[in-house]
């Protein structure tokens, strides 16, 4: 039986000021203690995949999967339930969550998983799933009662929802186009502050028309940057088109820019559009921009000044209405010091610089990310699972990518293909010798380096592996800040476990 005062106080929650962050972390918590559930997670239904916003004794790479219904079975039968699912502890139905649950050691293959799925006037905006080792664990809460839990959680999410659209519209409230979501193929995972300040940025400037400058090294994302300010602004529904300055030969480049007329050299056969025109009413991603030779920098200056491009072999300009995303992996200013770039196209690119933080800057995001491409990469390869062996996530929390992301993600689509070669099963698991990666030490930042416990001979194993555990965390509350939410993340930890450690190691 549900106690009326849980059921009241996830009510009160809907309503209070909370950040919907904390709102979904208190609704799962609330959940566990409800229902006496191991793992529950809270999902965003969205292109025919669920994103998960919050997630409850889970592995934190979950938060980085994007679980598309046409991969997992489970998942897509409580999308289509239109009510409460039980799933019987033999469902041959393999549970999207095998091998994450990091307190169960070993299988979860018979156990108790219940979905709600959550619905706003018959339309499917989310679910929540909810695990328990054992089997009859759920039998006692009857369906009115998951229905009350539906409900709430439904009015949560709503609630979130509503308020992200109705911000939305404020921004561009004088768009025509419709603006698309984030789809598979270019959405910016990231939660860490850096990631999340990016994010904002982006949102802000999207729907302005200001030049946009993506700086980064190299592999950070910063063509997906491009595409996302594209998306969110109010040319969404117009072409985004490509060019990469650094593969324009001298000869060609001018009429790849802003196009030519028949005849206007050899071999100029027919009429042709530069990518400006094509851009129009859209936006040019002009890639490597610090590759450019200065002879075309002053033509590029110039449309930027003017807004018309001039056909090579034509002597009419015509007018284009273009919005300039650029990039590079240059030092920009540096370049302008050394006479390599004009100093007035930078100023008049560098309107609003965004700097895409290198990966090894963004600490948690290693596991989010690693969750991504493993989700990816297991659909790929027809996987019913493809996760990571506690090694190997230490790994890759602790390398250094001077590649970054791309490296990461190359990293994993090679060690899925070597695991799975190794393995006989549709579930296949990453080691560290998959990934073989060289981990230096760290010179930088505490987060990731391996303490030496010095052993002395009259301690016990319990002792030292205390003692080892609270360095680590001590380490992990200095580095985010006190911040324990943080810390359980960073340790692949569920908070209140963390909590209940801490009590006991003193350290509360
Ligand atoms: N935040 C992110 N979330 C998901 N995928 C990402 C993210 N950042 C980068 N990627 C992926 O990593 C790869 C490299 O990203 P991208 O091509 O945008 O980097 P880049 O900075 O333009 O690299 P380069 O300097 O080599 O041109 C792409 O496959 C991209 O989808
Ligand atoms: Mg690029």
């Amino acid at each position: 039986m549900l106690a009326i005062s849980d059921i009241t106080n996830l009510a009160l929650d809907l309503t209070s000021g909370l950040s919907n962050q904390d709102r979904f972390d208190r609704l799962l918590t609330t959940v566990r203690t409800l229902l006496k559930c191991d793992a529950s997670a809270l999902l965003l239904y969205q292109d025919q995949r669920f994103v998960p916003l919050a997630i409850n004794g889970l592995a934190g790479e979950v938060l980085g999967r994007r679980f598309a219904l046409a991969d997992h079975p489970r998942l897509e039968a409580i999308a289509r339930a239109g009510d409460v699912v039980r799933f019987p502890a033999d469902s041959s139905l393999p549970d999207p969550y095998d091998g994450l649950i990091p307190s169960l050691h070993g299988e979860l293959k018979v156990h108790a998983c219940i979905g709600l799925p959550l619905l706003v006037e018959q339309r499917l905006i989310g679910a929540v799933t909810i695990d328990g080792f054992d089997a009859l664990q759920f039998n006692q809460f009857s369906d009115d009662e998951l229905r009350i839990v539906t409900a709430l959680a439904a009015a949560s999410l709503n609630n979130a929802l509503q308020l992200q659209a109705l911000e939305r519209a404020g921004r561009i409230a004088v768009s025509n186009s419709p603006t698309k979501s984030a789809n598979e193929s270019n959405e910016m995972i990231g939660r860490c502050e850096a990631m999340v300040a990016l994010k904002r940025d982006l949102t802000v400037v999207a729907t302005s028309e200001l030049s946009v400058l993506v700086l980064g090294e190299t592999g950070v994302g910063k063509e997906l940057v491009a595409q996302q300010v594209h998306q969110l602004s109010n040319r969404a529904g117009q072409p985004l088109v490509y060019l990469n300055c650094a593969a324009l030969p001298d000869s060609v480049a001018e009429s790849e820019l802003f196009g030519h007329v028949k005849g206007a050299f050899t071999g100029a056969i027919s009429h042709r559009q530069g990518k400006f025109e094509l851009a129009d009413e859209g936006t040019l991603f002009l890639d490597e921009i610090g590759e450019l030779s200065l002879e075309l920098q002053a033509k590029l200056l110039r449309v930027l000044q003017y807004g018309d491009v001039q056909r090579v072999g034509e002597d009419k300009a015509v007018n284009v209405d273009v919005r300039i995303v650029a990039a590079t992996n240059r030092d920009l200013k540096q370049e302008v010091a050394a006479g390599r770039f004009r100093a007035d196209l930078y100023h008049r690119l560098s309107v609003f610089p965004v700097l895409v933080p290198p990966l090894r800057e963004r600490h948690d995001d290693v596991v989010l990310l690693a969750g991504y491409f493993l989700e990816r990469c297991s659909a790929k390869l027809g996987l019913e699972q493809l996760r990571l062996s506690a090694g190997a996530l230490t790994q890759l929390q602790q390398y250094q990518w001077p590649g970054n992301v791309r490296e990461l993600e190359h990293c994993i689509n090679r060690a899925a293909v070597l695991a799975r070669a190794e393995s006989n099963k549709l579930d296949v698991l990453i080691e560290s010798h998959h990934l073989a990666l060289t981990v230096h030490e760290v010179d930088s930042g505490v987060d990731n380096r391996v303490i030496a416990v010095p052993v002395s001979t009259n301690e016990g194993l319990k002792d030292a592996t205390e003692r080892y555990q609270r360095q680590l965390i001590e380490q992990a509350l200095q580095h985010n800040n006190h911040n324990w939410a943080a810390v359980a993340r960073q340790l692949q930890l569920d908070s209140g476990n963390l909590h209940r450690l801490a009590k006991r190691l003193g350290l509360k």
